[in-house]
Parts: C-alpha cells; sequence; structure tokens
C-alpha cells in the first residue's frame, strides 16, 4: 500500500464512520454503482467496513475513501461490502412455474411459428450463477429433445468478479440447493469432491461476464433478448437508478419480448412504457410491438 494510505496500523475494532464520511461513501458508492445506501444503515456499515479498514491498516474513512479513489482492486472488494449476493437454485418456484407455463411457452411457440428456433435471455444480476443456470435447466426442461435443434444463449452478468469466477466454475454446496427439487439436482448436476456440479449440456447455454448495470455504454453492447431476469437487484436501487436500467432492458428486449423482476419488485413509478401481465405467481413485463 502506497505511503499515503500507510497510517496508523492500530488493530481497532471499530473506527468511527462521521455522517460527512458516510454520505461521501454513500456518494461514492452510488456513483459507481447505482447501489443506493440509505442513512439508517450507516451503523451496519461502520461494523462491515471497520474489518476492511483494519486489514488495510487504515484508521480513518477519509484514508479509504482516498484509497478507493486510485485503486480498481479495492473498488472490487468495496462492491463486495454493499452488495447482497443472497441467491438460490429453482429460487421463488412459484413465480418459474409460471414463467415456464406462460411468458417461456408462450416465446417458445412464437419462434417456432416463425421458423425461428433460437432464445435470447439476459440475466442481469445473476450473482453466483444460480439464477441463469436455472433457466438454462428450464429450458432443458422445456425442449428435452427438442433443445439440440434450438440456438439458446444466456447472457450473465453481475457487478461482482468472485461471483462471476464462482458462476462460471459451477460447483455449489447444499445451500445452493436450499429451494431446489431433488430429482432437479440429480439430473443436472454431477457430484464432485468440492461439491455439486451443474452439467456441461446446462453450463453450454450460459455465457457469463462482469458488468456493472450502471454503465449504460456495456449495457448497449448486450445481444438483444427476449426474455430479461433481473431479480432482486433493483431493490438496491434509488428511484433514479431503477429507470435508467428498466430503460436500458426496455431498450435491450425486442418487441414482444418480457422483462422478470424480483417478486417483491415492481415498476410501479418506475416505468410506464412496458405492459404488466398478469399470472397466478408473477407478473411480467410486456415490452408490446
Ligand atoms: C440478491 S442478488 C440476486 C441474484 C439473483 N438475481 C437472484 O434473484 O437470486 C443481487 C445481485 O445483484 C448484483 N448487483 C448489484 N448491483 C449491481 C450492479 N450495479 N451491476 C451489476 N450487478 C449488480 C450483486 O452483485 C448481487 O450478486
Amino acid at each position: 500500500m502506497g505511503s499515503l494510505f500507510s497510517k496508523s496500523i492500530s488493530l481497532r475494532k471499530s473506527v468511527k464512520i462521521t455522517d460527512d464520511e458516510f454520505i461521501q461513501l454513500r456518494d461514492f458508492i452510488y456513483d459507481k454503482s447505482g447501489i443506493y445506501v440509505d442513512i439508517k444503515r450507516k451503523y451496519l456499515f461502520e461494523s462491515r467496513f471497520s474489518k476492511r479498514l483494519a486489514e488495510l491498516g487504515l484508521g480513518s474513512f477519509v484514508d479509504y475513501i482516498k484509497l478507493l479513489k486510485v485503486d480498481r482492486m479495492e473498488l472490487n472488494k468495496l462492491f463486495e461490502l454493499v452488495t447482497t449476493n443472497e441467491t438460490s437454485f429453482c429460487r421463488d418456484m412459484k413465480q418459474l412455474e409460471a414463467f415456464q407455463n406462460n411468458v417461456l411457452k408462450e416465446k417458445l411457440d412464437q419462434q417456432r411459428a416463425a421458423g425461428k428456433k433460437e432464445l435470447f435471455i439476459w440475466s442481469a444480476g445473476c450473482s453466483s450463477g444460480e439464477e441463469p443456470y436455472t433457466l438454462s435447466i428450464l429450458l432443458h426442461e422445456a425442449l428435452k429433445m427438442e433443445l439440440a435443434s434450438w440456438r439458446i444463449k444466456i447472457t450473465a452478468v453481475d457487478l461482482s468478479p468472485p461471483m462471476i469466477a464462482r458462476a462460471k466454475k459451477g460447483v455449489y454446496g447444499e445451500y445452493a440447493f436450499k429451494t431446489t427439487p431433488d430429482a432437479i439436482k440429480t439430473r443436472y448436476f454431477t457430484k464432485d469432491p468440492e461439491g455439486w456440479k451443474v452439467k456441461p449440456t446446462v453450463a453450454k447455454l450460459v455465457n457469463f461476464q462482469q458488468m456493472n448495470l450502471n454503465d449504460s455504454a456495456s449495457l448497449k453492447r448486450v445481444a438483444r433478448s427476449h426474455i430479461v431476469f433481473c431479480r432482486n437487484v433493483i431493490i438496491y436501487f434509488d428511484a433514479d437508478m431503477k429507470k435508467r436500467v428498466v430503460t436500458s432492458f426496455y431498450d435491450n428486449l425486442m418487441p414482444g419480448g418480457y422483462l422478470m423482476l424480483g417478486h417483491s419488485e415492481t415498476l410501479h413509478k418506475i416505468a410506464s412504457t412496458f405492459k404488466p401481465v398478469y399470472h397466478p405467481g408473477t407478473i411480467a413485463y410486456l415490452k408490446e410491438g
């Protein structure tokens, strides 16, 4: 670490954050990721970041903010501290069943009828990969032997490099299966010394990359999609960032495409461009056209 930051290597347990420092750090995080941290979380912040400051040998948040401005690796560490990566295979089964029986079925039928056996899906905020692999599994279940004649691409992105690395590795412990029927686990995973490894046929459909949803230029480079999944991600953004991200999804989707959000998320007051389509268990947001 450069001398600018190497003062007072104290192993103190908690470094206090002033309101002013909190606001500086909050604004920095918002600027870099679109994640908005409410002042109510200031003390949670203080405890989470104190450990990192101690590891770095920094005695104040002022020094930490200086470091963040010049050190890209530290910025990635910061993202790890502020994001919640909670996920699992087949998360929210009720929604997934409604998606499979309605949205996915409709899109597959439409594509078949148009003689275009191709489907492009974007999983935005994919964490360690459970969501896009689940989508690949749903496609295997829906298409069975017919899958071989389809061109399917699931683009899965996340802000966090360690999450993307885990996703690419594709080996999971029991926790990742807490919402998964056993039959799915044994059909699509093989036992590995480190856990359960996703089968190559499932992995083949998914392409992972690190991407910041706050970076509109990167979002524009994602191939156009028939379906966008962005579940349990926009919940961490403020209204302005939600609007920007949802507009990017709208622009990315092909006419007739659908946006799927998490069960506690809504486009109410965010975007009126999509038409909500209600199914028991989920709302799918349609880009008409
Ligand atoms: C709670 S997880 C949701 C995972 C999965 N979609 C699901 O529902 O199970 C939220 C994910 O969003 C990612 N995320 C947060 N802000 C992001 C941003 N600005 N760009 C890309 N990913 C982001 C986090 O890194 C985290 O992995």
